[in-house]
């Protein structure tokens, strides 16, 4: 994990920072503090502005070097765009995009005066910043053993702003979601080997430390709830699985639970149904659900959310093995519905079904919303950029698209309907485990809706967001962690507005 900028608040501009950002809008106008340092250039900005065409659009930089008048080593104008279009998406951006820079000119301390030149940069807006400021400085080096020797080490970041006060205790908020963030990133891309059942259990329950009650599940307890969909899929690998039972308590003692739902396969091999050898490496993030889910419970219990929250991880690995479950194999799921499986490698909704049932049956879930690397076919429909989202409400999955548009993890809802339901029925038992390669994410849908009774529910299909992600001003890592944000913002904009 690459060290996070360290953070200091002041009301006021300090004399001689090394480097100083200054924000300023398309006619190239600062706020109050920035227009006084803006003011004490020998000479003004005209020549440098003219040399550059500079114009502070969203995201656009001048870098003054040893600007004449001041004190500072260097001045950084960054452009914020129009007032009116900054919003805490484009806060977030920007935030980002101001720690790239740092980065680029290997600053090892900044200061950045936090004003708009028209309206307030509340400290809502501010915390944006930083979580964009602290999520653009992610890295995972942890197994490199020889460091980049250029490497900057944590800058120093001193913010500036009229509402200094407000605006730390907001980041004291929006840090806990950055810290779910960076926890979703980091177990995504943690190997295979150091990241079994009992590893990935042990790391949800540090969440205890903040409050969170975890129970963990063990083989044997899987057996005796009669958790069979979930078992076959286990039986192939040494390392036997787990189920992790996470509560947050923060709302009225009798509003029904939110349930969040991850699929935690460690490693999908494919099992007896073996997957091609190139790319298969990337199945260590076949976990990336359940390590949403856990990331969303550390922002949950930092910030103390207001909400009733549990949250379930199905924690298995596929593997072959003489042991393995096969191809032609009937479970009895929990639910007591039988499957024909048909390829081991849709082993994901094997897992989700049990899971699905247990969390209706034992949590009574004012909704559930399930997170899962579930299928190819969604990196085909929908690329890295949106995930798919399946529901039996429209109500939720409106909230949802909503929470999505807010934090830029956006969502695509996907048909579904009887006529893809009818591609899973099974000559030999109640239903087979996949429909083939025709409309494949929905296929899959369909089969985890046979699982959720009457509860309001959302499946979100995160096979192409959570892994393999395209660099973004918020994100250089191979894991986005996709959905901590997300959901995150479901909660608020659900149970605390
Ligand atoms: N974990 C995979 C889906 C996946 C693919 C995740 C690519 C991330 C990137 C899932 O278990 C799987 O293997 N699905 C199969 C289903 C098929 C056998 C019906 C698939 O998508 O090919
Ligand atoms: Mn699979
Ligand atoms: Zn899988």
């Amino acid at each position: 994990m690459a060290a996070a900028p360290t953070l200091s608040f002041s009301k006021t501009l300090e004399a001689d920072a090394p480097v100083l950002v200054v924000l300023v809008d398309p006619d190239n106008k600062a706020g109050v503090m920035g227009s006084t340092v803006l003011d004490q250039l020998t000479g003004g900005l005209d020549r440098a502005v003219a040399a550059t065409g500079f114009s502070g659009k969203a995201g656009s930089f001048l870098d003054v070097l040893a600007p004449a008048g001041l004190t500072v080593g260097r001045l950084i104008l960054v452009g914020t765009g129009a007032a009116v279009e900054f919003d805490d998406k484009a806060a977030l951006k920007l935030g980002g995009q101001v720690y790239g820079k740092l980065k680029e000119i290997k600053a090892k301390a900044a200061t950045v005066i936090l004003e708009m030149a028209a309206g307030t940069f509340t400290p809502e807006l501010g915390a944006e910043f930083l979580l964009g400021l602290r999520l653009r400085a992610y890295e995972f080096d942890k197994y490199k053993t020889v460091k980049k020797d250029d490497a900057p080490g944590p800058v120093a970041v001193t913010i500036v702003a009229e509402h200094a006060g407000k605006l730390k205790k907001a980041w004291a908020e929006t840090e806990a979601v950055a810290e779910g963030v960076v926890i979703a990133r980091d177990l995504v891309h943690e190997a295979p080997n150091a990241l079994g059942p009992q590893e990935f259990a042990a790391e949800a329950e540090k969440l205890k430390k903040l409050g969170v009650d975890v129970e963990v599940l063990g083989e044997k307890d899987l057996r005796k709830i009669g958790m069979g969909a979930l078992l076959a899929v286990a039986q192939g690998s040494v390392r036997p699985p787990r189920v992790v039972v996470m509560k947050w308590n923060g709302g009225k003692s009798d509003e029904r639970p939110a349930v969040f739902i991850g699929k935690g396969l460690v490693f999908d091999s494919g099992g007896i149904s073996i997957k091609p050898a190139a790319g298969m490496e990337d199945m260590k993030a076949d976990m990336g659900g359940a390590a949403a889910v856990t990331g969303l419970f550390r922002a949950l219990a930092g910030r103390k959310a207001k909400v009733n929250a549990i949250g379930i991880l199905g924690i298995v690995e596929n593997m072959p093995d003489g042991g393995s479950y096969r191809p032609g194999d009937i479970l009895t799921s929990l639910s007591g519905q039988t499957i024909e499986v048909v390829n081991t490698d849709a082993e994901g909704r094997l897992v989700l079904a049990d899971v699905l049932t247990y969390a209706a049956d034992r949590f009574k879930p004012a909704f559930m919303i399930n997170l899962a690397t579930l299928t190819g076919a969604i990196v085909v429909a929908l690329g890295a950029q949106i995930a798919g989202l399946f529901s039996n409400d429209d109500q939720l999955a409106g909230d949802l698209v909503k929470a999505g548009e807010d934090t830029g993890e956006r969502l695509w809802r996907m048909p579904m309907g009887p006529e893809y339901d009818k591609l899973i029925d099974s000559r030999f038992a109640d239903m087979k485990n996949s429909g083939g390669r025709n409309a494949g994410s929905i296929t899959a849908a369909q089969f985890l809706k046979r699982f959720v009774g009457e509860t309001p529910w959302a499946h979100l299909d995160i096979a192409g967001t959570a892994m393999s992600s395209p660099e973004t001003d918020i994100n250089k890592a191979w894991a986005s962690g996709f959905g901590v944000r997300l959901l995150d913002r479901l909660v608020r904009n659900r149970f605390e507005s």
